[in-house]
């Protein structure tokens, strides 16, 4: 079975860790990336929007001598009458690995169980595995290390928050969840979720897909600068982005030293060719060259 990357609780954590090893290591070399993806194309397949999947997955793939085919769902005849298995295998002869965001996970899954060649989860309702490798990398960055660390989770119990709660048994981490009890019954309350955390995360409370919902009862999980002040003095700030500035996060916490919102988001770069190369291992690329 080729190498898929669909959700973190799949993937060994020894294998994990060593993808994670192998970003650090691609960052220390992002000025001369080695061109260890050359010859090999990456077909990404967006059913929804993007900014940081779109470019890292991209320009991740060309800083290490590879080449892109991005699709728009709509413009391919899967969104027609061809089938899942057809496209699938008629893309395994095209291509050396497929990247895919889609809101079902169940049916992308399908689409990889039908693929020879790699297929990435580029986001599910289900999981963000990427960001999530993205994120623990910079964590290891600003803190050291992940195990033991505290991570405060407020806001909507989404795609992204339920990928962290994969990856909390895996890398030995404690995960709180400060949400509205209805759609988290465990719920801490927020600050209570903040008290001496290491890390204080959030998302967008309305979620691709979600246009339309309510919001107000999300209001009292919003990350101020009081919950902040109630986190350890060397907290981080995260958030995999986009923002909407005055609901999920204060501006005013935005602008703090404790925000680590960019070198998160290039840490996506980073985190992504790292899982290019161990996807495409098998496919004779050297994930030890210098
Ligand atoms: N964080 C993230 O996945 O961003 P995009 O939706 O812009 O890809
Ligand atoms: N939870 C968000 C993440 C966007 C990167 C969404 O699914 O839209």
């Amino acid at each position: 079975m080729p190498r898929h990357f669909l959700n973190l609780d799949d993937i060994n954590v020894d294998i994990l860790k060593s993808i994670l090893k192998h970003a650090h290591e691609l960052k220390a070399q992002k000025f001369e990336p080695p061109q260890i993806l050359r010859g090999h194309t990456l077909a990404m397949i967006f059913d929804k929007r993007s900014t940081r999947t779109r470019i890292s997955f991209e320009v991740g793939m060309k800083q290490l001598g590879g080449h892109t085919v991005i699709l728009n769902m709509d413009d391919i005849q899967l969104s027609g009458a061809e089938s899942l298995e057809d496209t699938a295998n008629v893309l395994s002869r095209y291509v050396d690995a497929i990247m895919i965001r889609m809101s079902d996970h169940e049916v992308l899954s399908e689409f990889a169980s039908h693929c020879s060649v790699p297929v990435i989860n580029g986001m599910t309702d289900l999981s963000h595995p990427c960001q999530i490798m993205a994120d623990i990398l910079t964590i290891e960055e600003k803190l050291g290390n992940i195990a033991g660390k505290k991570v405060a989770w407020f806001g909507d119990y989404n795609n992204v928050t339920k990928t962290f709660e994969q990856a909390a048994p895996l890398f030995d981490f404690e995960l709180v969840i400060s949400a509205p009890e209805d759609i988290y019954a465990d719920a801490a309350a927020p600050m209570d979720a903040a008290k001496d955390a290491d890390v204080i995360v959030t998302d967008t409370w309305v979620s691709m897909g979600q246009e339309g919902k309510g919001i107000d009862k999300f209001r009292p999980f919003s990350v101020t600068p009081e919950i902040m002040a109630a986190a350890k003095d060397e907290a981080i700030f995260m958030h995999c982005m986009p923002i909407h500035e005055n609901e999920e996060v204060s501006p005013a916490v935005l602008k703090t030293p404790a925000c680590v919102i960019y070198d998160e988001a290039e840490n996506r770069l980073h985190a992504q060719k790292a899982i290019l190369a161990w996807c495409l291992e098998e496919a004779g690329v050297n994930v030890a060259a210098e």
